[in-house]
């Protein structure tokens, strides 16, 4: 490289033609970003590929120069890749960097390449192309997080746990049924991401540095060449804005907030006490002094990586709250908090999806759990408004003393004697037991979306479609 160090003080090859000395050693430190923005190289690369191409189409350049730029890009790319590239903190970016290597590789020619740009629009190209890619990945992600939680919904469609409502017993559901609320949750992020796909869809590049340019660019040929499904339509806005940055920390936020729900009931019911499932060993941990432990340690990463997530969505609408339009260095500080909310989902989805394949369904404690609480009270509050013809209120009075009297007796309400039923409401007979049983509870729940089996297997089928 022309210049490897960062304590040189002579002033920037890019941009310092007015400057008669370079920066402080600590303005270099504060304003340089390419430690992190280095992320980005194959971005910046074919986005200036992109570029040279349309410039030389639309007879900006000579394409004897647009030969020589693309071929230079194709070996810096390589160098980079191979790591032979040296990245000088004293060219700033990762635009820079690319620049002034083209330059030491094709000489004269580099300098024409950032005809009709500037790194306003340049740095909004690269980053968006990069949060799209980050999308897709995601949306794979959440697809294969999806297929886990549809593969165990399928085996365990009848088995029957205990409902929680405040965390108390409620009413018994199936296990199948309680995994496909997480593919309806996982199921809304893939939509989300979608969605945002869709809208940051716009190539920003051509916007120049906030007003358009005079040269007679074609942007809707870089659009296409650079798979975007048209160019943004304001310049201004177009190096403004970081809306597609703040909407994948949203939508990873409201994913890392699904997981972290998951994640918690993960860690409650693997504990001895609920003993709903056996977490493998390949995702748990020992103790280094209790030798009897098994610790759900990615569970409550997962769980802890949505404090990172959220932090990072936070810390970017702070940065972007006050500033005037158009670019501000500010937005510099965009790309970290995206990069490190990344890793964390990916990590996060990636880990979970583990997690759930591997994961053994204690169905029989989770069965012994179902039928203890009165959870089948409301059946027959509903047995007495059916049968007796009570309204709903007073039937669920009634009720209401059964479960006391079987909390007196120590027992269940399908262990109260006939006799005991009948003291509370003369009408009750011995049919009533059948809608006793945690089976019949759930079989019995066929409302549209409830956790009857048939229900729950119906519900299946329609995310299988639309996988
Ligand atoms: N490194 C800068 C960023 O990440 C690139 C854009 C710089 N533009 C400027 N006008 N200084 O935002």
């Amino acid at each position: 490289m022309a210049d490897g160090t960062s304590d040189t003080r002579s002033s920037n090859q890019m941009w310092g033609g007015r400057f008669a000395s370079g920066p402080d050693a600590i303005m270099e430190e504060i304003n340089a970003s390419i430690g992190f923005d280095k992320k980005l190289y194959a971005q910046d690369i074919r986005g200036s590929k992109a570029h040279a191409t349309m410039l030389a189409h639309q007879g900006i350049i000579s394409a004897e120069d647009k030969d020589k730029i693309v071929h230079g890009l194709d070996t810096i790319l390589s160098e980079i890749e191979s790591g032979a590239f040296e990245f000088s903190r004293h060219l700033e970016d990762i635009h820079m960097n690319v620049e002034a290597r083209l330059a030491e590789l094709i000489g004269p020619a580099a300098g024409r390449l950032h005809t009709a740009r500037s790194r306003n629009d340049q740095v909004a190209l690269d980053f968006r192309l990069w949060v799209k890619e980050e999308l897709q990945k995601t949306e794979r992600l959440l697809t294969g997080l999806i297929g886990a939680f549809l593969d165990r919904a399928e085996e365990h469609a009848a088995a029957v746990m205990p409902g929680f409502t405040h965390l108390q017993t409620a009413q018994p559901v199936t296990f199948g049924h309680h995994c496909m609320a997480y593919v309806e949750m996982f199921g809304r992020d893939r939509s989300r991401v979608r969605d945002a796909i869709e809208r940051l869809d716009e190539s920003p590049i051509g916007a120049a540095a906030l007003a358009g340019t005079g040269y007679p660019i074609d942007r809707h040929m870089t659009a296409s060449a650079l798979g975007f499904r048209e160019p943004t339509r304001n310049s201004i806005d177009t190096v403004s804005d970081r809306d597609f940055a703040l909407e994948f920390l949203s939508v990873a936020a409201i994913a890392a907030t699904h997981l972290s729900r998951l994640a918690e009931e993960i860690v409650i019911w693997s504990t001895p006490q609920f003993g709903f499932i056996r977490l493998s060993d390949s995702f748990s941990t020992g103790s280094s002094i209790m030798p009897q432990k098994k610790n759900p340690d990615a569970a409550e990463l997962v769980r802890a990586k949505t404090g990172r997530i959220n932090g990072s969505l936070v810390a970017l609408l702070t940065v972007m709250k006050g500033l005037p339009l158009a670019y501000s260095k500010d937005m510099q500080e965009d790309k970290e908090q995206v990069f490190d909310a990344a890793e964390s989902l990916e990590l996060a989805i990636a880990a979970m999806t583990g997690m759930v394949r591997d994961l053994t369904v204690r169905t029989d404690r989770m069965k012994a759990a179902a039928g203890s609480g009165y959870s089948t009270a409301t059946d027959l509050a509903d047995w007495l408004v059916r049968e007796a013809g009570l309204p709903f209120r007073d039937a669920h009075h009634a009720t209401g003393r059964a479960v006391a009297m079987a909390e007196a007796k120590s027992c269940e309400l399908a262990e109260l004697s006939l006799e005991d039923l009948r003291s509370i409401h003369a009408s009750i007979s011995a049919r009533v037991y059948d809608v006793l049983t945690v089976e019949a509870s759930v079989a019995s729940r066929t409302s549209f979306g409830g956790t009857a089996p048939s229900g729950v297997r119906q519900q299946i089928a329609w995310w299988r479609e639309r996988l």
